[in-house]
């Protein structure tokens, strides 16, 4: 049977990896966009485009017309939960039967009363659960794509961030959008709660190590701490939430937990997940240092 399916958040990360990944399945997908404009630039002509914003609940379930599974994603933003909780009353009172929800890390979620967004995503779960819609809750580890955020340190051969010892599983985004287009896509569910890693679990001494090797010049990793992280990205004009929700997670990253690989994406999708070095290949323009 075909479905018809819906990505929020599409012009983001995950939202656009999964389009990626749907459209490989042949799968019908809409994009829920704030900005059709911007939406069209960041995703191409042939997307077929869903206008409007999750503050506006009415927009949504316009948008949801014909729909029957839904990829629930937002930015980690304060505005996440109450965003997210109104799509969740929406998504109840719509045709949709299945909703795919990025939600936040295992250690997040483990440590939910230590980190603001572990406790919205697990709010929003709930939520959804209580629609009487199926769920599939997708857990996923820190992204490899967050060393985007990092290109103009690494530009100067620099690679801040926690002490030696701090192992993580990072995730290609490309695979929790395999594994989300799936979820969306398969009669079959999956799983209720998938938690998502890479392949292995890396110190951000191994990251700088794998980076030498890559990107062909020596980068270093410096151990900073906390007050180290607050400054830098407060100088890079990050909002206090930002700055507040990084310091939240990588207080977890010593966790045991977030060096914990799991065989998820293999079995959903039937492939391996990606290594960092294959995400670094396909990145060396981003790091490269400005001439
Ligand atoms: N980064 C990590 O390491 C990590 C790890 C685990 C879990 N997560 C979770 O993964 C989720 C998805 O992250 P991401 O990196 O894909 O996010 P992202 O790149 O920041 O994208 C956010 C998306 O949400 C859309 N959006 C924001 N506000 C909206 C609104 N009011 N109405 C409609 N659309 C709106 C944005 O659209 P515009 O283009 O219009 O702004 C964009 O498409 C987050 O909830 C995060 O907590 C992240």
């Amino acid at each position: 049977m075909s479905v018809n399916v819906l990505v929020t958040g599409a012009t983001g990360t995950v939202g656009r990896a999964t389009l990626s990944a749907l459209r490989d399945r042949d799968v019908h997908a809409a994009a829920f966009v704030r900005d059709r404009a911007r939406a069209t630039h960041a995703l191409g002509p042939d997307v077929e485009l869903r206008v409007g914003d999750f503050s506006e609940e009415r927009s949504l379930a316009t948008a949801l017309d014909g729909i029957d599974a839904v990829l629930l994603a937002s930015g980690n933003d304060p505005e996440m939960r109450d965003h997210q909780l109104g799509a969740a009353r929406v998504i109840a009172g719509s045709e949709a039967r299945r909703v795919v929800k990025i939600s936040g890390s295992p250690v997040s979620i483990a440590h939910a009363a230590r980190t603001r967004t572990g406790t919205d995503h697990l709010a929003v779960e709930s939520a959804l659960r209580a629609s009487g819609r199926e769920v599939v809750a997708i857990r996923p580890n820190v992204f490899m794509q967050n060393f985007l955020d990092q290109s103009a340190a690494v530009a100067h051969d620099a690679l801040p961030g926690p002490d030696g010892a701090t192992r993580v599983s990072f995730i290609d985004a490309q695979d929790i959008g395999r594994v989300s287009a799936a979820a969306l896509a398969e009669p079959e569910l999956p799983g209720e709660i998938l938690e998502l890693t890479g392949p292995e679990a890396l110190t951000w001494f191994d990251v700088a190590a794998l980076m030498t090797k890559v990107l062909g010049r020596p980068i270093t990793h410096y151990p900073a701490p906390p007050e180290v992280i607050r400054q830098g990205l407060l100088a890079m004009g990050r909002p206090e939430w930002q700055v507040e929700h990084a310091l939240e997670l990588s207080a977890l990253f010593s966790d045991p937990q977030a060096a914990e690989v799991t065989s998820t994406v293999q079995r959903v999708t039937g492939r391996p997940p990606g290594t960092l070095t294959t995400f670094l290949e396909r990145h060396v323009e981003d790091f490269r240092p400005a001439s």
